[in-house]
């Protein structure tokens, strides 16, 4: 399915809501600064898949109806996002990002880092308008072990020696962490019932994961074009990804030593080929998908509680289109 169809798809039960959160998203980042704005409508011209927001507002519908503050917590996930995206664009040195190029590309480094965090100080001042403790807990822990997954990244991509144990805990932290607090916070503008908002969270954390090894399986398999950002992982040589830590886990150790040492150099194309094919034969591809499919299956098991629907079953849509999802 491609990929507006699919969008459209699943928001059917919230299109109202999601005119709402949008008037909130630009409200919210509105200043009187020229540069800012400059900047600001750049990174928000081209939307993105706005997954976050959705999930926030299916999470609020699942449970009740949603209010202003639902809609305000989707805008506040998605300036969220977009703030460690112009961080991350900075950390990989990634020049293209939704198919155009980066801030850091047009503008440069200072600018990339800065409007991230005034977006990042802009989503902190939101919180209090959620006017809700639970809520600020939320998030206030998801934006701590967001930037705690991605400085542990750095930190393992120095030595390239992850496990799969300590890819796991990055990824759950850099990624899962906001999925979980999208879904979370849904539930927190719209119900009391505590073990709908943790069922909620958990199945956000489960996605996340499965969303960002997808996302590692486009770095070794993607095409650019389609992805909208860099695919081949001599641009990301700070990444190690499922498909090639599982590969190490099976390797010898000498065939180790080489590989990560070709990663550590900027290498030629026909090494890139050479490492691609080696993932491919040592079944890192096939481990990283299964994995996948077991934490969607884990996840559609958090929203048995709740009786069947059309949000529901855009939830579920969600989760299979990550499955197979080219971009
Ligand atoms: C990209 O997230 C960053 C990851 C966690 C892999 P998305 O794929 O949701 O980014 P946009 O907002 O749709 O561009
Ligand atoms: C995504 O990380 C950004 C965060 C989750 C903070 P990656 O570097 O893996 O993702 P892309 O491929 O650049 O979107
Ligand atoms: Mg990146
Ligand atoms: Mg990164």
């Amino acid at each position: 399915m491609n990929l507006n169809k699919f969008l459209d798809t699943i928001s059917n039960p919230i299109q109202d809501d999601i005119h709402r959160f949008r008037a909130e998203l630009i409200q919210s980042l509105s200043s009187p600064f020229g540069l800012i704005n400059k900047v600001i409508k750049y990174v928000t011209f081209k939307k993105g898949k706005q997954l976050r927001p959705r999930l926030t507002l299916l999470s609020a519908r699942i449970c009740g109806e949603p209010t202003e503050m639902t809609y305000k917590a989707a805008a506040l996930v998605e300036i969220l996002h977009v703030a460690t995206l112009l961080h991350d664009d900075v950390v990989d040195e990634s020049d293209i990002r939704r198919g155009l190029p980066t801030i850091k590309r047009i503008w440069n480094n200072k600018i990339a880092v800065l409007i991230g965090d005034y977006m990042f100080s802009k989503a902190l001042s939101n919180i209090i308008h959620l006017k809700d403790f639970d809520a600020l807990h939320v998030l206030s822990s998801a934006a701590t072990r967001l930037s705690e997954g991605e400085i542990f990244q750095i930190e393992k991509a120095i030595k390239k020696d992850m496990t799969e144990e300590s890819y796991m805990k990055m990824v759950s932290d850099k990624t899962a962490s906001l999925f979980n607090a999208s879904c979370k916070l849904g539930a927190i503008t719209t119900t009391d019932v505590q073990e709908k908002r943790d069922a909620l969270g958990r199945f956000g954390e489960k996605l996340g994961i499965a969303f960002q090894i997808r996302d590692d399986i486009f770095d070794i398999m993607g095409a650019s074009v389609k992805v909208g950002k860099p695919t081949k992982f001599d641009l990301k040589k700070n990444k190690l990804t499922l498909p090639m830590i599982h590969m190490f886990e099976v390797m010898q150790k000498g065939e180790i030593q080489m590989v990560k040492r070709q990663l550590n150099r900027h290498f030629r194309r026909k090494e890139v080929e050479g490492i691609r094919k080696m993932i491919h034969q040592y079944g890192g591809l096939s481990y990283a998908e299964d994995r996948m499919r077991t934490l969607s299956d884990e996840a559609i098991t958090e929203l048995e509680i709740f009786p069947d629907s059309e949000v529901k079953n855009s939830m579920i849509k969600i989760l299979e289109f990550n499955l197979s999802r080219t971009y």
